[in-house]
């Protein structure tokens, strides 16, 4: 297949049915619509009930709520009680990554999904933690498009993991991007899979922008501050060395960044932010999720 000749159109089509992904979109839907009310509108049954119909949630959901992160060691043993103790935003965040993981081959050529996943929780905390720092108001909506910005290589893990590989050594080899390594093997990039793949998803709108130009927030205009929180999240992940792509010598100077300059706009309170400070915060997260995904991958 010369999928480098592929238009965009041409892409969308072919994996539009996306039938090789396992389903997770159903439940995937109800779940977030119903984890999206205010927390006091949220109705625990319906919950408990979707969490009860996929069996690796309730095993993801009870490990979780007895690990240490809760201090309830091995005293959670229902769903219901394991549901209040998470509370809904966290449980949002659990059940929207196990959704996903279910959907990541374990053992992909190039993309261990430990990896992948460690990358997308550290740019999920650090988007929220750069949301709350600059006083963007929707910080948990930063959170969940810092985890599914790179859902496009759950596509390509999948549908082009040749490609893929290709990508990621030309990457390494000549230091650029791993998008730009795409761009120039397949074609396209992870942000057009992650897109088709976040519309057939049904996820809300602004999260779907996110997905598409998350290396170019100075495209997205309806969304830019939320683009640019996740881009700036992505490139801390990068600096921070979590990251599934190669880390090759780059210069990243943060306060270079498009992205910056566009919250700067915004939010001219960054003018005094402590960008030293704010790394060591997040390296502090980031120990917490290896520690989280490797004992989610064990469940
Ligand atoms: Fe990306
Ligand atoms: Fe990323």
């Amino acid at each position: 297949m010369k999928s480098d000749k592929l238009t965009f159109d041409e892409l969308r089509q072919k994996i539009s049915r996306l039938d090789k992904i396992p389903s997770v979109a159903s439940i995937l839907r109800t779940l977030l619509k119903e984890l999206d009310r205010p927390p006091d509108q949220v109705k625990l049954d319906k919950v408990v009930e979707l969490i009860s119909s996929e069996e690796s949630m309730v095993a993801k959901c009870l490990h979780l709520a007895n690990s240490p992160l809760f201090g309830q060691a091995g005293r959670v043993s229902g769903i219901r009680a394991a549901v209040l103790l998470l509370g809904v935003v966290r449980l949002r965040d659990v059940l929207v990554s196990s959704c996903l993981m279910n959907a990541m081959p374990k053992f992909a050529n190039g993309m261990p999904a430990t990896v992948f996943w460690e990358h997308s929780l550290a740019c999920a905390l650090s988007s929220r933690h750069l949301a709350k720092q600059i006083g963007f108001p929707d910080a948990d909506k930063a959170y969940l498009a810092g985890l599914l910005h790179d859902i496009g290589q759950i596509v390509n893990v999948i549908y082009f993991p040749e490609e893929l590989q290709r990508s990621l050594a030309f990457s390494g080899e000549r230091g650029v991007p791993i998008e730009v390594a795409e761009r120039e093997i397949m074609g396209f990039t992870h942000c057009e899979t992650g897109w088709v793949l976040a519309q057939e998803w049904s996820l809300p709108p602004d999260v779907q922008d996110v997905i598409l130009h998350h290396h170019q927030p100075e495209r997205e205009l309806d969304h830019a501050d939320l683009t640019a929180i996740v881009n700036l999240a992505d490139k801390l992940c990068f600096i921070g060395g979590i990251t599934y792509a190669p880390v090759y010598a780059m210069q990243l100077d943060i306060l270079d960044e498009p992205a910056w300059s566009i919250l700067l706009e915004r939010y001219p309170q960054m003018q005094t932010f402590d960008l030293a400070r704010l790394g060591f915060e997040l390296e502090s997260h980031f120990g917490e999720v290896r520690e989280v995904v490797a004992s989610l991958f064990r469940v």
